[in-house]
């Protein structure tokens, strides 16, 4: 129906200006957020199986992240669509990313830490919104600290568990002793994303960014898993699948089929395949033979 398009487009902006923000950035990041999920690296974490490799890249990359995203909140500090989500007293990762990798490198953590790539554009983009967009840095910044303060904290004690780590050594990142009640402080922080006040255009602007935030995030774990999948299988990975009983094994090789979607009747078929085409070459040969 003519028309009929430019209607739902007005009426989808209507209801884009009249929603609170932090409702809408929820439901825009929502299949995103089902995505960062499922990504190799959130999978380890759900499993309880992270490794020491994984956990020690993912610092060096929240360490660059960080330093970009906090940099440029504190430089814009004072603009008019930053003020009301500054929580550097509440928030600020950084100082605890430096204890955490100075605990698992040394001292020397600066020079020793890894950065994949999505890392580094990932950074380059946080620089380059701060400049360009800083109304866009509410995006970046309820991607990364409403996330910390969700499901983060659930990856702290997982970390936490399968890593053996005790008195809180190398997990500071995952504490925010500044913020009493996560719950209570996210429904603040969401009041004052609602406070914000932009433009249709800025809040689309916004909206978009969150989708774009998370989809950095999606990169950068993906890079953390190929960059260990093509080193050597790590000590610890060995050493825990030595540790697991045959079965176990046989489990998880089950598990991955399921996961890669390879349906059983195939896996059962192979033997048959294998039989068939034995008889085809035997045949072959057979027919060859004859020839002569
Ligand atoms: C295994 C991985 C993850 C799990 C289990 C998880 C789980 C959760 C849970 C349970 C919530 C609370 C939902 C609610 O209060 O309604 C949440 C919220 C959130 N998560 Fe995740 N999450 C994971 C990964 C991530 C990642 C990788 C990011 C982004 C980098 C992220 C960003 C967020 C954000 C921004 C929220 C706040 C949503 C809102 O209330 O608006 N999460 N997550």
């Amino acid at each position: 129906m003519p028309g009929e398009g430019s209607i739902h487009a007005e009426a989808a902006e209507m209801h884009v200006a009249d929603s609170d923000l932090s409702e809408l950035i929820k439901a825009a990041t929502k299949d995103s957020h089902t995505r960062a999920e499922n990504t190799e690296l959130m999978r380890s974490y759900v499993r309880g199986q992270v490794s020491p490799s994984q956990y020690k890249l993912l610092l060096c990359s929240l360490y660059e992240i960080y330093s970009a995203l906090e940099e440029q909140l504190d430089r814009n500090a004072s603009h008019a669509a930053v003020a009301p989500i500054y929580f550097p007293q509440e928030l600020a990762r950084l100082e605890t990313l430096q204890k955490d990798l100075e605990h698992f490198y040394g001292e020397s953590w600066r020079q020793r830490i890894i950065v994949p790539a999505a890392t580094l554009r990932y950074a380059q983009r946080l620089r380059e919104i701060g400049e360009k967009h800083p109304e866009q840095l509410v995006a970046h910044a309820y991607t990364r600290y409403l996330g910390d303060l969700s499901g983060g904290q659930v990856l702290g004690r997982i970390t936490q568990k399968s890593l053996g780590l005790k008195g809180g050594e190398g997990l500071s990142f995952f504490s925010f002793p500044a913020v009493s009640s996560p719950g209570l402080f996210k429904q603040l922080y969401r009041g004052r994303m609602n406070s914000i006040e932009l433009t249709q255009e800025q809040r689309q602007g916004v909206l978009q960014e969150a989708i774009t935030a998370f989809e950095f995030n999606i990169e950068v774990f993906d890079d953390i898993q190929e960059m260990l999948s093509i080193t050597e299988p790590e000590p610890e990975l060995r050493q825990r699948h030595s540790k697991h009983s045959h079965t176990r094994l046989l489990q998880d090789d089950k598990m991955a089929a399921q996961e890669l979607q390879i349906s059983s009747p195939w896996l059962s078929a192979i033997p048959l395949i294998r039989m068939v085409l034995g008889v085809c070459v035997a045949l072959a040969v057979g027919m060859g033979i004859y020839a002569f």
